[in-house]
């Protein structure tokens, strides 16, 4: 893709890692890289995606082809956003406002952290207005809406709610060396009186996050605001099936990159029953794993309307701030653009389940 920067000897999204290694501290590698306990669903996030296989259909006329879809109304050059993750700062200096500048150079959405080192309106002005917000519901329900309310008046499309995180999951790589929260983490979209000092990630998320979020909350939030809504780590059917009941905009399949609960299953191996269930009667979004071109083709066959990527967008940063996303996120363009054309399907409308093979 002319003008698409790239990073120097790395041909794809899995040779990312290790372009971003030199680049980072190991506490800070080891935080992102890792996953929950003995690491299972993090590589079965990937192992499913490999178990799948396609069947291109041929003789279409893919001369011209076209990536860009739309979901819930935001127009994006391609089927996939930037995951939500946490402390930009402590990957590049630039932070939040490097990754927001490299989705928009590309013609995505971010979706901020509310574990952001930036402020939220700083990061609505580098995305140049397509950004996102995946809010942590506070035990102070006070603070929570006056930050739905900020995050509102800041220009920010749609609000992503993580509900898979009622406690932090088991990082045994983060308990040998605690992500300490740097002094840029001035908390931005925290209040000041709940951030401890020095205090390290999971002892703050444990005394900030509200373990007792439960279904009832929703009309509350619905109340909070008239953005989209959206519930991210959703992987059970009936979960699904009453989240568009109750009229949520959105669902996130996903297990959060393998870090919260190990042992649960692949995102992309519960996207089909749950597309099922929800018959398009809201936004569906699957993230966990998501490294290939063909695998958005996979995603989006079994029924999402688009992807999130989280590690591979923290490596891009790591590697060459906002050039560095832009160059990840322009890598996967090229082999989704060449997967498009060698499955027959020139845009992502014709994408259907018939280019899985049984
Ligand atoms: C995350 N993720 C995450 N999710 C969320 O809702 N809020 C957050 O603050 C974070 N923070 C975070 C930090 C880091 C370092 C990682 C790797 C992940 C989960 C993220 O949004 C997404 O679900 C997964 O990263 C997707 O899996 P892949 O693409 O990393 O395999
Ligand atoms: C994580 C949290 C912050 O995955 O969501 O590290």
């Amino acid at each position: 893709m002319p003008g698409t920067p790239t990073i120097d000897g790395v041909l794809n999204l899995l040779g990312l890692e290790a372009a971003a290694r030199p680049h980072l501290e190991s506490v800070v590698h080891d935080y992102i890289a890792g996953g929950a306990a003995d690491e299972l669903t993090l590589a079965a996030n990937r192992n499913a995606f490999d178990r799948l296989r396609l069947a291109p259909h041929v003789l279409v006329d893919v001369a011209q082809r076209s990536a860009r879809t739309a979901v819930l109304g935001q127009p994006l050059a391609a089927p996939w956003l930037v995951a939500p993750t946490a402390l930009h700062r402590m990957v590049h200096r630039d932070g939040e406002l490097a990754t927001a500048r490299g989705a928009a150079a590309f013609g995505t959405t971010m979706v901020l952290s509310t574990l952001s080192t930036t402020p939220v309106e700083d990061v609505v002005r580098a995305a140049e207005g397509a950004l996102w917000f995946q809010l942590y519901v506070y035990r102070d329900r006070g603070a929570s809406e006056e930050l739905i309310r900020r995050v509102e008046a800041a220009g920010v499309k749609a609000l992503v709610v993580t509900v898979d995180a009622p406690l932090l999951g088991l990082r045994e790589r983060d308990g040998a060396h605690p992500v300490a929260l740097p002094s840029a983490f001035a908390a931005p979209n925290v209040r000041a009186d709940q951030v401890i000092e020095g205090g390290d990630l999971a002892t703050t998320f444990l005394r900030l996050v509200d373990p007792a979020l439960s279904w009832r909350d929703l009309a509350w939030l619905r109340g909070c605001t008239r953005l989209p809504i959206l519930l991210k780590g959703i992987l059970r059917v009936d979960d699904a099936t009453r989240a568009a009941d109750e009229g949520i905009d959105g669902i996130v399949v996903s297990n959060h990159g393998g870090r919260q609960l190990d042992g649960v299953c692949a995102s992309i191996d519960a996207l089909g029953p749950i597309a099922r269930a929800v018959e398009g009667r809201c936004a569906l979004l699957m993230d966990g794993g998501v490294r290939r071109g063909t695998d958005v083709m996979k995603a989006l066959a079994l029924g999402a309307d688009a992807v999130m990527l989280g590690r591979p967008i923290l490596w891009g940063l790591a590697a060459g701030g906002a050039k560095g996303v832009h160059a990840v996120l322009g890598m996967l363009a090229a082999e989704f653009d060449l997967a498009q054309a060698l499955c027959g399907c020139p845009d992502v409308g014709s994408i259907s389940r018939d280019i899985l093979a049984d």
